[in-house]
């Protein structure tokens, strides 16, 4: 049976096989169900998603964006606490586990891969924190957020230029939108302020460096 129809059981066995828990190097705080293993998940997975046409699985790692984007939350707990706060494009999960610990009022986590959805619920479950999933794609939802955050989510042309615009309006609505970017080909050139800046390990399996210098952004209208 591919994982990613599976029923939640089924996705629970599947992660829980092919990852472990760990945390990320620049957010120890949170736990993770992570994939030390890269090449045998990635294959194992691919496999599976040659047969439904779903994309490889991100849901596994932290990516460097989530990284410095959940250390920025962590570092500065009074910007999400009591807020409604949206993870957009959440993978992990990560940026939302922090968030919730951080005392946000509500915390939802939107990923359109379906086994993104399952792992962002069994790392709220890990960290006993209370996280809503969104598996439909927001993109173009009216804003009901005070903040949303974004962790590396330029990393190909059309993803940017379908979630840009809306980011740039959630952000025209009032929220507060920010964004962890490690150098990607297509972070927008303009409407953005460097509100932060962190060095943070990666993996040699997932990126061409040990380390990568990541910006935290806020969109600016
Ligand atoms: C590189 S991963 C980043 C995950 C996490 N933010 C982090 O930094 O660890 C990008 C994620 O964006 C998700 N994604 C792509 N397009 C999306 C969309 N329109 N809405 C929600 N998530 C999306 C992918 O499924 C993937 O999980």
């Amino acid at each position: 049976m591919s994982p990613v129809s599976a029923t939640f059981e089924a996705a629970t066995a599947f992660i829980q096989a092919n990852t472990e828990i760990a945390t990320p190097p620049a957010c120890p705080e949170v736990r993770l169900w992570t994939a030390t293993e890269v090449t045998p998940l990635w294959e194992a997975t691919e496999q599976a998603l040659l047969r439904v046409n779903l994309p490889p699985p991100y849901w596994a790692f932290c990516w460097a964006g989530g990284q410095a984007l959940t250390r920025w939350v962590l570092d500065h707990p009074e910007l999400v606490r009591g807020k409604r706060v949206l993870d957009f494009a959440a993978g992990s999960g990560v940026t939302a586990m922090a968030a919730a610990q951080c005392g946000a009022a509500r915390v939802e986590a939107a990923d359109i891969d379906p086994m993104a959805c399952y792992a962002i619920r069994l790392n709220a479950e890990l960290n006993g924190v209370a996280v809503e999933v969104l598996k439909d794609d927001v993109v173009g939802a009216a804003c009901r957020w005070d903040v949303v955050v974004a962790g590396d989510v330029c990393y190909e042309a059309p993803m940017t230029a379908h979630i840009w615009p809306w980011l740039r309006q959630l952000a025209a609505d009032g929220a507060t939108v920010v964004m962890a970017d490690p150098g990607r080909a297509y972070l927008p050139k303009t409407g953005l302020l460097k509100v932060g800046a962190y060095t943070v390990q990666t993996s040699l399996d997932l990126e061409d460096r040990a380390q990568r210098e990541v910006v935290v952004f806020q969109i600016v209208g």
